[in-house]
């Protein structure tokens, strides 16, 4: 039966062909209007049809520079050739046939056990890095025999129900409680709430991030981690370390816990796992850990199955991500490149009392903006407390995306904190170009106080009609 015009599907090409107001449009009624609306108010619903390295390109040509960085997922940049060209390789072989073991996903295994710190060694592979933290949280019901999960208040951890029982944002957790019980908050960085809530809940794991990335690039306090492993030794809790966003480099080591100095029992992966292109996550442990928890034998394996977890095409794709992250040494160049920028960030902030912070490590860098009298004050003609400042932020990001060119996005746990994660291939001259456009945008802060007043008038009143 031949299909109507009614039913008429959309093919790849149509799809490529697609305008930006065809895109609005498909996008708002087939995905979510909201998402959609708020996009084209901010006037950032471009349409892109191109993207290399930290370069991406509108359909009529523009330029722009991506420093949002795929929330950390392209620390290759984008299309990288030899992510590619993994994925070419293997174009012929059964990207999923689950009956066979996968000799991609056991290559992968075998050179993140080589470059994982301490004994970690075991890996299990899924898909995305809610779906690891899940995996990470089961491992320690079962290795530990305990229920209750310690975890840190403005921590991000993803948006499945055992993730989001982690994550420690009220706004993403209340409307889809109850969430799963004995998840016990405490704040980042206080080793004394810590011992505390280790005391006192008999916790199959301590959940947490090395920097906390979604909170606004928030760091630890100086030697936290140390104490943090010996409290959870001492009794005799996993330390489930979250490097979703912070790992493969991005903080100027492999891993941000081996700035640290620690090694915990279960380290957490995903986003530039899969080299800007696949979808991969996963955990890595000991292999004791593995075993008492999952065993060596064969009755608990399928307790371990995860449909594309590790299929060929994706782990051909990670192992070509990790080996050139490590062949390139871009841990290395992230923590020279971070310097620089952080250096000449913290050079604007003395200009301009919009920037009440910049913090970060290596190219995980967060410029914070004061609100209280500045910028999100005058946006909003006095209407702050009325309006969630999430939508605030974003008309920044659409100044620096529409009038200089560079993609940014604020952290999910705060508004406040515009998120700068490019590439770690970034160049010095791209690096320049971002402090320069944030130099021009504030700069002309009157003027643009007044455009953006405008524009964000259509916004603030839109949202309250709502
Ligand atoms: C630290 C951390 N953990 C977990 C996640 C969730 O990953 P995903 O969005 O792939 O589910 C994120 C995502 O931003 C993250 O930053």
């Amino acid at each position: 039966m031949g299909e109507t015009e009614g039913q008429k599907l959309l093919t790849v090409d149509d799809a490529l062909k697609m305008n930006r107001k065809e895109v609005l449009e498909t996008y708002k009624n087939y995905i979510h209007q909201g998402r959609a609306t708020l996009s084209a108010l901010i006037g950032i619903d471009t349409n892109f049809v191109r993207a290399s390295g930290c370069k991406v390109w509108d359909e009529n040509g523009k330029e722009y520079l991506d420093f949002v960085g795929g929330y950390g997922s392209l620390n290759l940049g984008h299309n990288h050739p030899a992510v590619i060209g993994a994925l070419r390789k293997v174009e012929e072989i059964p990207v999923m046939l689950q009956s066979a073991l996968g000799k991609f996903a056991a290559a992968l295994a075998h050179n993140l056990a080589k470059i994982a710190p301490g004994d970690l060694q075991n890996c299990w592979f899924c898909s995305t890095g809610a779906e690891a933290v899940e995996g990470a949280l089961k491992l320690a019901r079962i290795y530990t025999g305990r229920k209750n999960f310690i975890y840190c208040l403005n921590g991000f951890h993803g948006k499945t129900m055992g993730a989001l029982s982690v994550t420690g944002k009220k706004k993403y957790q209340e409307p889809f409680e109850p969430l799963i019980p004995g998840c016990i908050p405490v704040p980042f960085g206080d080793l004394p709430a810590l011992e505390k809530a280790l005391g006192e809940n008999d916790a199959a794991a301590f959940i947490v991030e090395p920097i906390q990335g979604e909170a606004g690039i928030i760091l630890p306090p100086e030697g936290y981690f140390k104490e943090v492993r010996r409290l959870c030794s001492s009794y005799n809790t996993l330390f489930i370390l979250d490097e979703i966003q912070t790992g493969f480099g991005r903080t100027g080591t492999l891993f941000a816990c081996e700035q640290e100095g620690v090694v915990p029992d279960v380290l957490v992966i995903a986003k530039s796992l899969g080299g800007g292109v696949v979808p991969i996550g996963g955990y890595i442990t000991t292999s004791a850990i593995m075993k008492k928890a999952y065993g060596s034998s064969i009755d608990r394996t399928t307790m371990l199955t995860s449909t594309f977890g590790g299929n060929n095409l994706c782990a051909a794709a990670a192992i070509a991500a990790v080996e050139t992250i490590v062949t390139e040494n871009l841990a290395a160049q992230a923590a020279e490149k971070g310097a620089y920028f952080l250096d000449k960030l913290k050079n604007l902030q003395q200009k301009y009392d919009i920037i009440k912070e910049v913090r970060g490590r290596g190219l995980l860098v967060g410029l914070e903006l004061s609100e209280s009298g500045g910028l999100l004050d005058f946006l909003s003609a006095g209407s702050v407390k009325k309006l969630s400042s999430e939508f605030l932020s974003s008309m920044i990001g659409g100044e620096m995306q529409n009038k200089y060119g560079v993609l940014t996005l604020f952290t999910l746990n705060n508004p406040n904190v515009l998120r700068l994660e490019p590439p770690l291939i970034v160049s010095y001259e791209e690096l320049d170009y971002c402090v320069e456009a944030f130099d021009k945008l504030f700069s002309r802060h009157k003027s643009f106080f007044k455009i953006a007043l405008q524009s964000g008038k259509g916004v603030l009143s839109s949202i309250f009609r709502r």
